[in-house]
C-alpha cells in the first residue's frame, strides 16, 4: 500500500548536516499577523505543510491576497481592519488546532456568522477553552456538543476588554485572547501559565501596545487597542519539534552526530533538551543569535555512551509538549524507571498522545505503568525488537507516525506504519531526511 511504510532494518551510524522545515508556530503566526497587516510582507522558509496552507487558504478566503513563488511567500495585507466578510463565510482549520484557536480571535468582530470546522482529529478536540474567554469579549458561539467543532461565531462590534486566567498552559488560548484584545476597547489583562510566546514575540517586535510581566510562575499580559500593523518581513527558523525526532534518532543510534542548522531555541521552546541533557544527552548549541526577538542557534548533537533514567520535573512539560512521545522512545533505552507526570494536555493533541505513547512503548515490549495523567516507564539500554508492529488507526497524527519511524530505526523489528501522509500536517520533508541519513542522498 502505497500510504503504508514498511521497515525492517535499524539506520547505520551517520554523522551528517541537516535543515529541518520552518516552525510551524511561527509560520501560522507570520501569516496571520501579514493578513492585518498595512502592506505587504515577504517571508522565506515558510513552511509549507497543510497546517500552514490551510492558515493560508482561511485569510485568501477573508480577501487576502497570497502569492507562494519557491521560497518566498507573500501576504498582502490591508489593515487590521481590512478582511471582506461575506456571508456565509466557512473557515476550515483541518487538522490545526493553533489555526483554529487562534483565528478566532481575528475574526471576533466579523459583522457576519462564521463557520469553523476541521477534519476528525480537531473535531474531538476542545473549543470550549478558547470560546469561553472570546465570549467575554462580547461574541457569541454555537458549538457542537457545547465544546466541539463545527462552531459558528457570531462577532461583535462593541468589544469590551476582559480579565482572563489562563490555567492550562495554552498558547493557543492566550494567543486568540491577544487577538482579540487588539480589538477591544480598553485594557484586557492576562493572567498566563508559561507557555510558548511566539505571538508576545511577535507583537513587541511590531511595537504593539502590549506590556509583559513576568512573574515567578506565571506571566501577566496587557494588551491595548491596535489601530496598524506593520508589514513584516520573515525568514523563518527551523522547528525544534520536528528537529526533535533527528536529535532523538541520534541519540539512539550508537556512535552518530548530527549538526541541525538554524534552529528556533526560544526557551519556552527548549523543554526537550533540558529533559535529555538530564538523560545524559550530549547536546551542544552553536552559532547563537537574536532574530526578531527569537533565538536560533544550530544544534549538535552527539550519541551517548549512557542513558539514565528522569523524573521528570513538571516544570519542563510546557516547553517540551509536542515532544513527549519522542522523548518516551529515550526513556525506553535508559538505565532505570522514567518518571512523567502532570501530563493531561497531551491526552488533548491531535490524537490522545498519552495513550499513543503507552500503546508504542507496549508494542515495543517496553513495560509501562499508568495513571490518568502520568506514565513510568521501564527502561532497558539492551532494548531490541524482533517481532512485527502494526501501527495504524491513530487519527493520523503526524506525531504518532514519526515516532514510530524513529523507534523502527532505532531499535530494529519489522514495522508496518499507517498513513504516511499524515506528515504533510507538519512536516512534508521528514522521509526525504530520513533517506538522506540512511543512503547519504
Ligand atoms: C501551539 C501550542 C501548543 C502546541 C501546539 C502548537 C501554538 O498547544 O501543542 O502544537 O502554536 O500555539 P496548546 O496551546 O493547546 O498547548
Amino acid at each position: 500500500m502505497l500510504n503504508t511504510i514498511n521497515l525492517k532494518k535499524k539506520i547505520g551510524k551517520f554523522k551528517k548536516i541537516i535543515s529541518v522545515s520552518g516552525d510551524k508556530s511561527i509560520s501560522i503566526r507570520w501569516v496571520l499577523f501579514s493578513s492585518l497587516a498595512n502592506g505587504i510582507s515577504k517571508s522565506k522558509n515558510l513552511l509549507l505543510s497543510e497546517d500552514v496552507i490551510a492558515a493560508i487558504e482561511a485569510i485568501r478566503k477573508l480577501g487576502i491576497k497570497v502569492k507562494i513563488t519557491k521560497n518566498i511567500c507573500e501576504i498582502h495585507g490591508m489593515g487590521i481592519y481590512g478582511y471582506r466578510y461575506k456571508k456565509n463565510i466557512t473557515i476550515n482549520a483541518k487538522n490545526s488546532g493553533t489555526l483554529g484557536r487562534l483565528i478566532l480571535g481575528l475574526l471576533i468582530n466579523s459583522p457576519y456568522p462564521i463557520k469553523l470546522i476541521g477534519d476528525k482529529s480537531l473535531s474531538r478536540r476542545d473549543f470550549k477553552r478558547v470560546s469561553d474567554p472570546l465570549s467575554k469579549f462580547g461574541a457569541k458561539f454555537e458549538l457542537r456538543n457545547n465544546k466541539n467543532l463545527p462552531l459558528t461565531l457570531y462577532g461583535s462590534q462593541n468589544l469590551k476588554n476582559i480579565n482572563y486566567i489562563e490555567n492550562k498552559g495554552s498558547a493557543q488560548c492566550k494567543s486568540a485572547v491577544i487577538f482579540a484584545g487588539m480589538r477591544a476597547d480598553g485594557i484586557t489583562k492576562i493572567k498566563s501559565k508559561f507557555s510558548r510566546n511566539h505571538t508576545e514575540i511577535l507583537c513587541n517586535h511590531l511595537k504593539l501596545p502590549i506590556k509583559i510581566q513576568k512573574k515567578k510562575n506565571y506571566d501577566l499580559i496587557e494588551v491595548k487597542k491596535v489601530n496598524k500593523i506593520k508589514k513584516l518581513n520573515y525568514n523563518i527558523p527551523a522547528d525544534i519539534s520536528s528537529a526533535a525526532f533527528f536529535i532523538v534518532l541520534t541519540i539512539l543510534t550508537e556512535n552518530s552526530e548530527l549538526l541541525i542548522k538554524n534552529v528556533n531555541i526560544n526557551p519556552s521552546r527548549i523543554g526537550i533538551i533540558s529533559i535529555l541533557k538530564k538523560m545524559g544527552a550530549k547536546i551542544f548549541f552553536k552559532n547563537r543569535k537574536i532574530y526578531k526577538g527569537e533565538k536560533i542557534a544550530n544544534i549538535k548533537i552527539k550519541s551517548p555512551k549512557f542513558l539514565k533514567a528522569i523524573n521528570c520535573p513538571k516544570k519542563l512539560n510546557s516547553g517540551a509538549i509536542d515532544e513527549f512521545l519522542v522523548i518516551f522512545l529515550v526513556a525506553a533505552k535508559a538505565k532505570g524507571v522514567s518518571y512523567f507526570k502532570n501530563l493531561a494536555e497531551l491526552n488533548q493533541k491531535e490524537s490522545p498522545r498519552l495513550d499513543w505513547g503507552e500503546k508504542i512503548l507496549n508494542k515495543m515490549g517496553v513495560k509501562t505503568l499508568r495513571t490518568n495523567d502520568s506514565i513510568k516507564i521501564f527502561g532497558n539500554p539492551k532494548l531490541k525488537i524482533n517481532k512485527k508492529i502494526i501501527i495504524k488507526n491513530y487519527l493520523k497524527d503526524h506525531r504518532v507516525f514519526m515516532t514510530s519511524v524513529i523507534a523502527a530505526l532505532s531499535f530494529g523489528g519489522t514495522w508496518e506504519i499507517h498513513n504516511k501522509e499524515s506528515i504533510k500536517t507538519s512536516f512534508p520533508n521528514f522521509l526525504n531526511i530520513i533517506n538522506f541519513l540512511k543512503n547519504g542522498k
